[in-house]
């Protein structure tokens, strides 16, 4: 008895709970997909729109847009139904649907989410996929596009260059991110000195309340619109589209890259290149990618900075200027080649090639199994700082690391703190984002490579943003904090990542997720919460 009473008891107690949550999940999932059958006018609408688990195409359809395969494993949580909406009518069926039967819903555009939450969630979910919305209208004459949040970055450039040579949008180097999300929270890329963020030139948008509504940047007022400029995906509503500004560009761009290694004096042109990248006129942007490579000289292990960079002008213009300004680098002009804007993006996105049709290649960067982290820089690091972290490169776990250091200065000096919720702007000398990678059959070991990771970031703390220690939002990292997965998240407790991804200005999203979002339902692990509980 008194076995039965201290042992078996609480087993048999958890037993009973967990089958009648089951039964309860059962029916919640049966009742939200009769609740949406009933809201779709025809059968032949939900086959084309409801994926549920029983559904042939239900993994590819799952699987289609995983960029982190970290969370594609058979043990990752998996939605109960994918919605891929037709229409704006599906979406609005697919909020009423899930709120009335307690379901959470992930929105899903891209599905680059470092993080995975955009198709991941530990209690019973149904992820929305923006798969069908994905038109971009480019209008050359007034200067401006229309694009839908289901398009990739790749697409809405080839839709430009398709019409232009001569107009661009400032967003990711990477054709493969979706608009969505990238645009939700900020998106920076290889014009960011010259023009800022994308979210800098978002015009309009047209979104879906917590209420079914669709608003446009009248109907939803300055302070929502603000809000969705970057406070992050899956908080305020769902973003059907976006109206961009387009910029100007010349018809013939530049891009170069310089490889330098630990026997080729890396340690101190990388310490050069804080004191003159930010410095430099807007027009030129060099980043730098750091990697083990093989030495093309000794065959060994080594580390190597590649300098990339895209100049707004002609190869006879950027020589000069960069044998003034950064002599260090040795550039020369067999380094260098002339090509248009969208080319050079697929150049510096480190595309296998810059024919354009490659922008529209979903495969174009590969999947792979990654954790990353970011940081903001405001004063140089100094050669020993550098030293340590290149050393790092070397180790066992760091054969897929890498290291992106983003110049920022220019533009992004002047756009104050609070014009939208991305607050890392004047000071900042660059962004440096850190990244470990592994191979499929290793993921038994992965966290001997989160391991490796971790002690870079706690490496790198010395020399990086503090109180806060700032983060790039776009670059989500659960390890600084989240969200209650269920139940109610306090003010407090959200500040602790909330601060590092948006310092000051996380106070007012979180007085405009109380306005508009008071039921908190919109919500993941890094979403805002509204100030009291629903
Ligand atoms: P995904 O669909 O996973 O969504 C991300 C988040 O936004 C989720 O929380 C999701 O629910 C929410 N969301 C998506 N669509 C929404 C919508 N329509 N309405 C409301 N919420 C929505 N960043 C950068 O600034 N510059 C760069 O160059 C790159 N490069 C890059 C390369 C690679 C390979 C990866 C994996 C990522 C990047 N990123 C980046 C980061 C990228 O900007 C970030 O992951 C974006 O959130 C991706 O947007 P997706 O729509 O693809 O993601």
């Amino acid at each position: 008895m008194k076995f039965l009473q201290y042992s078996v008891l609480p087993f048999l107690l958890v037993v009973v709970i967990l089958s009648l949550s089951g039964a309860t999940l059962a029916h919640s999932h049966g009742d939200f997909l009769h609740c949406l059958s009933l809201h779709l006018a025809n059968s032949s609408t939900i086959s084309k729109v409801i994926y549920m688990r029983n559904n042939p195409s239900y993994s590819s359809v799952l699987n289609a847009s995983i960029q982190n395969t970290r969370f594609s494993t058979p043990a990752t949580p998996k939605p109960l139904a994918i919605i891929t909406p037709l229409k704006t009518s599906h979406i609005q069926s697919t909020i009423y649907c899930s709120k009335k039967h307690g379901l959470q819903l992930r929105i899903r555009s891209g599905g680059h989410d470092f993080e995975g939450l955009s198709y991941v969630s530990e209690v019973p979910f149904v992820i929305l996929d923006l798969l069908n919305f994905r038109a971009v209208k480019v209008d050359t004459k007034n200067k401006v596009a229309w694009v839908q949040s289901g398009a990739t970055l790749g697409e809405l450039y080839y839709g430009i260059a398709a019409k232009t040579k001569t107009l661009a949008f400032p967003a990711g180097i990477c054709p493969t991110v979706g608009i969505g999300g990238h645009f939700s929270g900020g998106g920076y890329g290889i014009l960011v000195r010259k023009y800022g963020l994308a979210a800098d030139h978002i015009i309009d948008a047209q979104l879906i309340d917590a209420n079914g509504r669709v608003l446009d940047r009248e109907s939803m007022g300055e302070d929502l619109f603000w809000a969705i400029r970057g406070g992050g995906g899956n908080t305020f509503g769902i973003v059907l589209a976006w109206k961009i500004k387009l910029v100007p560009v010349p018809v013939v761009v530049t891009v170069f890259t310089v490889n330098k290694n630990l026997e080729q004096n890396v340690t101190k042109i990388l310490h050069r290149w804080q004191y003159i990248a930010h410095k430099l006129p807007d027009d030129l942007y060099v980043d730098v990618g750091i990697t083990k490579v093989s030495s093309s000289q000794t065959g060994k292990k080594t580390v190597q900075a590649a300098f990339i960079a895209l100049f707004l002008g002609g190869v006879d213009e950027l020589i000069p200027l960069v044998q003034e300004r950064f002599p260090e680098l040795g550039l020369a002009k067999e380094n260098c080649s002339e090509m248009s804007w969208a080319e050079s993006v697929l150049y510096l996105g480190r595309a296998p090639s810059t024919s354009l049709d490659m922008l529209l290649d979903k495969n174009v960067i590969p999947r792979t199994i990654f954790k990353a982290k970011s940081d903001y820089v405001k004063e140089p690091i100094p050669e020993s700082g550098i030293e340590g972290f290149l050393s790092m490169f070397l180790e066992k776990e760091a054969d897929f690391a890498s290291m992106l250091m983003v110049p920022f200065g220019g533009k992004m000096e002047e756009i104050p703190e609070n014009e939208l919720p991305y607050p890392h702007r004047a000071g900042n000398l660059f962004q440096a984002s850190y990244i470990v990678g592994w191979r499929k059959e290793e993921n038994a070991e992965s966290g001997k490579y989160i391991s490796w990771i971790r002690r870079f970031y706690s490496y790198m703390a010395t020399y990086v943003s503090k109180s806060p220690r700032e983060a790039y939002f776009n670059y989500r990292d659960l390890d600084i904090g989240s969200n209650n997965i269920s139940g109610y998240t306090s003010y407090q407790q959200a500040s602790i990542w909330g601060f590092k991804y948006f310092k000051n200005n996380f106070k007012r999203l979180v007085q405009v997720k109380t306005m508009v979002d008071p039921m908190n339902f919109f919500r993941n692990e890094q979403s805002i919460p509204p100030l009291s509980s629903p």
